[in-house]
């Protein structure tokens, strides 16, 4: 069995070391190494359309990462350009479910307990109280409750905030009100005192993030996007906090990365910017659980993560 790799930084040893370990039956190349060579499984990140266009001998790609637009995209480069038939298997959970909750609790109760108000106190040397926030009125909407976005309102509703989350289909999730399709758009943004993007991107969620929507939160609202820079209309957002529409923002992703040296968001005080880190992709978490499906896959066993390609997550 042969396992192909493609990873964007080249830094190809520690997977191949680490596939070895896992998976020692496979051998393991990089695509660079082994172009034109047949293969049974490809594991990739971001790969060049070459790499899969008009494929006919894997049985599966594997994307190391949660989100697939990096593969899917590739259709727009050429039609042909995913192996026909192939299943494209994303990352589930591996690790980022937990550090999203992480990164964007803290996110949350950094707004909430007005910590980044003290900061800019404290760098101007001012020792003044700020009337807190009340919990029960500030409710917490995440848009994408699947892996991810569960873990996050959860983690959330356990420190008492009301939440509210938004799925295409009805899911249900103890202590979160749920909301799904386009009917149950408004009633999940209106009077929202957080948004949380955790969505994957697609043709219907890319721009989502725009003026129309920041309008129906509540007045300073904050934002967090931990999905896709392209689901954010930046200019729109960058107005709305300069207009008090939007009290602040936490920002991982941006439709350029890196974030370019002249981009405004640099010089706002209200948004904070982190370099694409909210849940990274923990490289033995990510190697078991490839490892584990390819040999599901061998034995016939039904795998979870599989993409629908049509849906476009
Ligand atoms: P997932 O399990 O597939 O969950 C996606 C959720 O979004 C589901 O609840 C889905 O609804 C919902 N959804 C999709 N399209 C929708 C629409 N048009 N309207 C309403 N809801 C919609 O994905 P995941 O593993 O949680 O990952 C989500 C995204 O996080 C990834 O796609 C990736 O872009 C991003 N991500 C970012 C980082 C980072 O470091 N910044 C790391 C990992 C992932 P249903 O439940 O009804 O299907
Ligand atoms: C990272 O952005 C991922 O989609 O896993």
């Amino acid at each position: 069995m042969k396992v192909q790799l493609y990873v964007p930084d080249g830094r190809y040893d520690p997977w191949i070391e680490g596939f070895a370990e896992a998976l020692p039956e496979a051998e393991c190349v990089t695509w660079e190494g082994s172009r034109g060579e047949p293969a049974d499984y490809a594991v990739v990140w971001r790969p060049p359309v070459e790499m899969l266009r008009g494929r006919t001998d894997l049985k599966a790609v594997f994307n190391l990462g949660a989100g697939v637009d990096g593969i899917l995209r590739l259709r727009d480069e050429a039609p042909d350009a995913l192996p026909a038939g192939v299943p494209i298997v994303r990352l589930d959970d591996a690790g980022m479910a937990a550090q999203m909750a992480e990164y964007v609790t803290h996110a949350v109760l950094r707004y909430f307990r007005k910590l980044d108000a003290y900061e800019a106190q404290q760098r101007a040397g001012t020792w003044k109280f700020l009337k807190p926030h009340r919990r029960a009125d500030f409710t917490v909407g995440v848009m994408g409750v699947g892996t991810l976005g569960t873990h996050i309102a959860r983690a959330l509703a356990g420190f008492g905030f009301p939440v509210r989350g938004w799925s295409r289909t009805a899911r249900a999730i103890e202590g979160v009100s749920g909301f799904y399709g386009d009917a149950g758009q408004s009633p999940f943004l209106d009077g929202l005192r957080v948004l949380v993007n955790v969505l994957p991107l697609t043709p219907q969620t890319e721009n989502i993030l725009n003026a129309g929507l920041f309008a129906r939160l509540a007045q300073g609202a904050y934002v967090i996007n931990v999905a896709r820079g392209q689901h954010l209309v930046e200019e729109d957002l960058l107005a709305a906090v300069q207009a008090g529409q939007i009290g602040g923002a936490t920002l991982d992703v941006f439709r350029t990365e890196p974030l370019p040296a002249e981009h405004p968001f640099w010089q706002e005080p209200r948004i904070t910017i982190t370099p694409h880190i909210s849940a990274l992709t923990l490289r033995e978490d990510s190697i078991a659980q490839i490892a584990g499906k390819i040999r599901a896959l061998r034995a016939g066993q039904p795998i979870a993560g599989v993409v629908d390609v049509q849906r476009g997550y």
